[in-house]
């Protein structure tokens, strides 16, 4: 384990009713907010007029951004900083899922510059400041209500970058299980994917002395795998809609990953994908982790090894380590399949065709990638191939 200094200071509400929080939350910041929001769901599931109703309350004057999409744009991002510029926005509210959050610190980050934002994603400029924001989440996924990344797409150049800063931390996240429950099955499944999906970059690392940690990233990947197939059986349980909500926030908010760097080239693989076909972020997950997992597996078979045998009981008796290893991620994809998850690119209609482009934009911004496999540009072909 590493030395490491641990700091989030995002304040998490959590549970039913918790909405009724934001009204106080509010009353710390300026009259002039930004209401930003996605593609409607929260208008169809009458979360929108709960916010208003609160906000009229507090008499603020809101603006509003809608329709930010499912992997958000950065000309949608620009919408959001003019009208911060115009509107002297002093605090930003997201209402939605990953998207919708991410696009919000880009917003608020933006808002505070003098540099186009796509600078700033792309790194060329560095942040100093960016305007407060809070979120209210309704999508089990990202990790990005107790964050302070961001994943921003630019359709013309198809490149999907991540970014983060000091200052893109939520002041504060409200997370009620009850607003999750419209998520229809395909978002839902897509979320669980991406929760599992976190835990495992962490998992693979060379970081000697992690045990605490090793535990606490197997007891998310344990409880997903238990409460999955019963959150699809029965998806207005707000029990288990709870607790994949929960996980989200755990798979991704620094607190099981402390002293050491996971991989988090399969991240890089899937926003290549995303950026040249829209895909899903969780779907491309879905597709490509147990295929990026035998690629990597004589890199330290041992990790394989106790991951199958802790959190898919793998019996490993009268096997080699590999054998226990391979078996783990033979589970792993059987686990997805039996959730609906997609499992090959050629489920999104992705055939050869594209693979060199999206080989290229897994290299844009460094010619190697992953911590615990090192990649480049050849893997990334290689490792697609496997997965159409
Ligand atoms: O846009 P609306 O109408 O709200 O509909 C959304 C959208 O169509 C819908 N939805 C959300 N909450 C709902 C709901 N529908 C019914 N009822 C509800 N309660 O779900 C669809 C997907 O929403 P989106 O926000 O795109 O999903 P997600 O939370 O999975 O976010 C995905 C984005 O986050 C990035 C991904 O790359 C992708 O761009 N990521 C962000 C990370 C971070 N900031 O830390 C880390 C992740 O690894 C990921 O890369
Ligand atoms: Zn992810």
């Amino acid at each position: 384990m590493q030395n490491f200094i641990f700091h989030n200071p995002t304040k998490l509400y959590f549970g039913q009713g918790q909405l009724e929080n934001l009204q106080t939350e509010l009353q710390g910041y300026g009259d002039n907010i930004l209401l930003v929001y996605g593609g409607g769901s929260i208008k169809r599931n009458g979360l929108y007029d709960q916010v208003i109703d609160i906000l009229k309350k507090e008499n603020k004057n809101v603006s509003e951004l809608s329709g930010v999409e499912p992997n958000p744009r950065v000309t949608t991002a620009r919408k959001g900083i003019e009208i911060c510029k115009e509107e002297k926005i002093d605090f930003i509210l997201a209402v939605g899922g990953g998207s919708t959050i991410d696009c919000t610190k880009a917003i608020a980050a933006g808002a505070t510059s003098n540099d186009d934002i796509w600078d700033i994603v792309t790194k060329k400029t560095t942040t100093t400041d960016a305007l407060p924001f809070g979120t209210v989440l309704t999508l089990a996924a990202t990790g990005s209500e107790m964050n302070n990344g961001s994943v921003i797409t630019n359709w013309e150049t198809n490149e999907k970058h991540g970014w983060g800063s000091p200052y893109t931390f939520p002041a504060f996240s409200i997370l009620d299980p009850v607003f999750t429950k419209t998520v229809p099955k395909d978002q839902t499944v897509y979320g669980m994917v991406d929760i599992m999906s976190h835990a495992l970059e962490h998992y693979f690392h060379h970081e000697a002395n992690t045990l605490l940690q090793d535990r606490m990233v197997e007891g998310i990947l344990q409880t997903m795998v238990e409460t999955a197939p019963k959150l699809l059986e029965d998806p207005e349980n707000e029990e288990y809609r709870a607790t994949v909500l929960y996980n989200g926030t755990m798979a991704l908010n620094g607190m099981v990953n402390m002293g050491y760097h996971g991989d988090w080239a399969t991240h890089n693989l899937e926003h290549a994908v995303s950026a040249v076909h829209d895909i899903p972020h969780g779907g491309g997950l879905a597709i490509l982790f147990p295929n990026w997992m035998e690629y990597a597996i004589d890199e330290n078979v041992s990790r394989f090894k106790q991951l199958a045998v802790r959190v898919f009981d793998v019996d490993p008796n009268g096997k080699s380590d590999k054998e226990v290893g391979l078996e783990g991620i033979a589970k792993l994809r059987a686990f997805w399949n039996s959730i609906d998850a997609p499992s090959r690119l050629a489920d999104y209609d992705i055939s050869e065709d594209t693979l060199e482009e999206m080989a290229d934009k897994t290299v844009i911004a460094r010619p190697e990638f992953g911590n615990f496999k090192n990649l480049n540009r050849d893997d990334a072909i290689a490792i697609y191939k496997a997965s159409l």
